[in-house]
C-alpha cells in the first residue's frame, strides 16, 4: 500500500475508556432509526469481505462463523460484505444474483440473530463491478491481445509491414519509447492489465448498464428481504461500477455522466427500482465517497449533492467511505491483477499506521460533517455513518456530541476485537484489543487470501475446535473473549 511520504508513525490510541454508567448515558450506546428499523446503539460494522464464501458464491459455514462472531460482540448495525449481484462466477465472492442463493443467506441472517441475541441488525452490502484482467506477460500482450492499428503502423513508420512484424518489433522494443506509439489505454492494458470504465461507451454492455443495473440491484434487495436480513446498503463506493457512475472522472455523453445531475442520475433511478421491489417499509441506504481522493475525482461539495438527493429520495442511511479507486493503483505484478486500495486513494480509504500529520484516525469525520450538514440544511435528517481509524469510545462519542455523523462505522477495530462494543458497554474498555492499523489484514484481502487479523490468529491455535485458514497456519474467527459475562 502507498505510504504518505512523512511516515509519521502513529500508535493506537483509543484514549480512556468509560465506566459501565457513563457508557450507559452515552450517545454512541443510544438508539437511533434506520427507516423502519429500531437500531439499539450507534456502533456499525461496515461491509468487509473475509473471503470465506466458495467459487459459487454461496454461504458456507466459514461464512456463519465470521458473521456470529461479529455478531457476539452485539454491535447496532453489521453490514454483510460486499456481495454480487449478478449470477456470474465471481470467484469466492459472496453472491445473491439468483434465488438458489436465499436460503443460505437466510441461514446466515439466522445465524446472526442468535449469535447476537436479537440485538443487531443486519444489512448486506450489494455490488456490481467491472471486468478487470491481470497484468499480462509483455510477449503476450503483444502477440495475441494488441489490436495492432494504423496509429501504431504511422507511429513506426510501418505502414507496409506484416502484422506479424509489427508484433515482434513492438515486443523488442524498450518500454520507455512504447509511450510513443501506443495510446494510454494499450499502454496501462500492457503495465496494469485491461479494466472496463463506465465511459467505455463503444462496449454494448457498458452502454447498457442504465438499463440493467436497476434491475440487477432491485432483484438482488428483493432477496435480501426474503432471506430475513434486515436491511440492503447499495454500494456506491471505492471502485466499482456505481461509484464510478458518481465519479467526476464520468463523462458519459449518454445523459448519465458529466454534470453532476447526471452522474447521480443511475444511482437514483437504481435505488427507486430498489424501493418499489422491497417496498417502504424496508431499509435501503447506500454507502458512497465523502471524496474520490483521486486528481480530478469528486469532491466533499460533489458527495454533499448526491447525499441531499439520495436523502430526497428516501433512502434510509448514508454510509460514507473514502478513496479507494483503482485510478491511483499501484502497478501489480505480471499475473497479478489492480487492487483499487494500493495508492493514496487507498490510503485514504484505510488510513495506516505509518502516516502524515493528520494520522490514520478520524480522517473521514471533516467532509462526513460537510455532508451531514448539507442534508440536514435541506431539510432531511437521514443517518450518516461515518468510517474510518475510528477505535476508542472518547473520539466516536465526541464525534457524535459535535453532530458530525449519527452513528460510528469501525472496520478494523472490530476485526481486531469483536466484542468491543460489548466490553466498553459492561465497563470493561481494558480489555479492548486495540487495531494497530498496520494493515496485515487488507494484505491478505488484496491476495484474496483468507482475512484475519494479527493480533489474534495465531492465539490458541491448538484449543479444541479451532478452525485453521487453508494455508493451516492462521485460526479463522477471534478467540472468544474468556471473560465474557454469561448471556
Ligand atoms: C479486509 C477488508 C475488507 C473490506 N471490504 C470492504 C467491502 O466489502 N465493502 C466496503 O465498502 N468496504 C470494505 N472495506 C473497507 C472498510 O469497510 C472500511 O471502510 C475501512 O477499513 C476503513 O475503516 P476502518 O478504519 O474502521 O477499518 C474493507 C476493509 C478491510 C480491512
Ligand atoms: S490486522 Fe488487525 S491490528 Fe492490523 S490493521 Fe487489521 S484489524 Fe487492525
Amino acid at each position: 500500500m502507498w505510504k504518505p511520504p512523512e511516515r509519521i508513525k502513529f500508535e493506537p490510541n483509543p484514549g480512556r475508556w468509560p465506566t459501565a454508567e457513563e457508557a450507559a448515558r452515552s450517545r454512541w450506546f443510544s438508539p437511533v432509526k434506520i427507516g423502519p428499523l429500531a437500531i439499539e446503539q450507534r456502533t456499525w460494522v461496515p461491509a468487509m469481505v473475509p473471503w470465506r464464501s466458495n467459487d459459487e458464491g454461496f454461504v458456507t459455514d466459514d461464512v456463519l462463523d465470521w458473521y456470529a462472531r461479529f455478531a457476539e460482540g452485539r454491535p447496532g448495525g453489521l453490514v454483510i460484505e460486499a456481495t454480487g449481484i449478478r449470477d456470474v462466477p465471481s470467484g469466492p465472492l459472496l453472491r445473491i444474483g439468483h434465488d438458489r442463493f436465499v436460503p443460505g443467506l437466510k441461514k446466515l441472517a439466522e445465524t446472526v440473530k442468535r449469535a447476537s441475541g436479537g440485538h443487531t441488525k443486519l444489512f448486506i452490502q450489494c455490488i456490481d463491478f467491472l471486468a478487470i484482467r491481470r497484468r499480462p506477460e509483455p510477449d503476450k500482450y503483444f502477440q495475441r491481445f494488441l489490436r495492432i492499428t494504423d496509429a501504431h503502423r504511422k507511429a513506426l513508420g510501418a505502414e507496409t509491414w506484416p502484422e506479424a512484424k509489427i508484433r515482434e518489433h513492438l515486443a523488442a522494443m524498450p518500454d520507455k519509447e512504447l509511450d510513443a506509439v501506443l495510446d494510454a489505454r494499450e499502454l496501462e492494458g500492457l503495465r496494469m492489465g485491461y479494466r472496463e470504465r463506465v465511459t467505455d461507451l463503444h462496449l454494448p454492455h457498458v452502454r447498457d448498464l442504465p438499463k440493467v443495473m436497476p434491475d440487477l440491484f432491485a432483484a438482488a434487495a428483493r432477496r435480501a428481504r426474503e432471506a430475513g436480513i434486515d436491511g440492503v446498503e447499495l454500494h456506491y463506493a471505492h471502485a466499482y461500477t456505481m461509484a464510478s457512475f458518481l465519479s467526476r472522472t464520468n463523462d458519459r455523453a449518454d445523459g448519465y455522466g458529466g454534470s453532476k445531475e447526471a452522474r447521480v442520475r443511475l444511482p437514483l433511478e437504481v435505488f427507486r427500482r430498489v424501493r418499489e421491489a422491497v417496498g417502504p417499509d424496508y431499509a435501503v441506504g447506500c454507502r458512497f465517497l465523502a471524496e474520490d481522493c483521486i486528481e480530478g475525482g469528486s469532491t466533499v461539495e460533489d458527495s454533499a449533492y448526491y447525499a441531499v438527493e439520495f436523502a430526497r429520495a428516501g433512502m434510509d442511511f448514508l454510509s460514507l467511505s473514502r478513496g479507494g479507486r483503482f485510478e491511483d493503483a499501484k502497478q501489480p505484478g505480471v499475473g497479478e491483477a489492480a487492487y483499487p486500495y494500493t495508492g493514496r486513494s487507498g490510503y485514504e480509504c484505510m488510513p495506516a499506521a505509518l502516516s502524515d500529520k493528520f494520522g490514520p484516525f478520524g480522517r473521514n469525520v471533516k467532509p462526513g460533517a460537510a455532508i451531514k450538514k448539507a442534508v440536514n440544511a435541506a431539510g432531511f435528517a437521514t443517518p450518516v455513518i461515518v468510517t474510518g481509524g475510528i477505535h476508542g469510545f472518547r473520539q466516536a462519542e465526541e464525534i457524535l456530541e459535535r453532530g458530525d455523523a449519527d452513528l460510528i462505522g469501525s472496520a478494523r477495530q472490530a476485526l481486531a476485537d469483536p466484542d468491543w462494543f460489548l466490553k466498553v458497554r459492561l465497563g470493561r474498555g481494558a480489555e479492548v484489543r486495540a487495531c494497530e492499523f498496520t494493515n496485515y489484514c487488507e494484505g491478505l484481502d488484496q491476495k484474496h487470501k483468507q482475512v484475519t487479523c494479527k493480533l489474534w490468529d495465531r492465539v490458541d491455535l491448538d484449543e479444541p475446535g479451532v478452525k485453521r485458514t487453508d494455508d493451516g497456519k492462521r485460526r479463522k474467527t477471534p478467540p472468544k473473549w474468556k471473560g465474557a459475562p454469561a448471556a
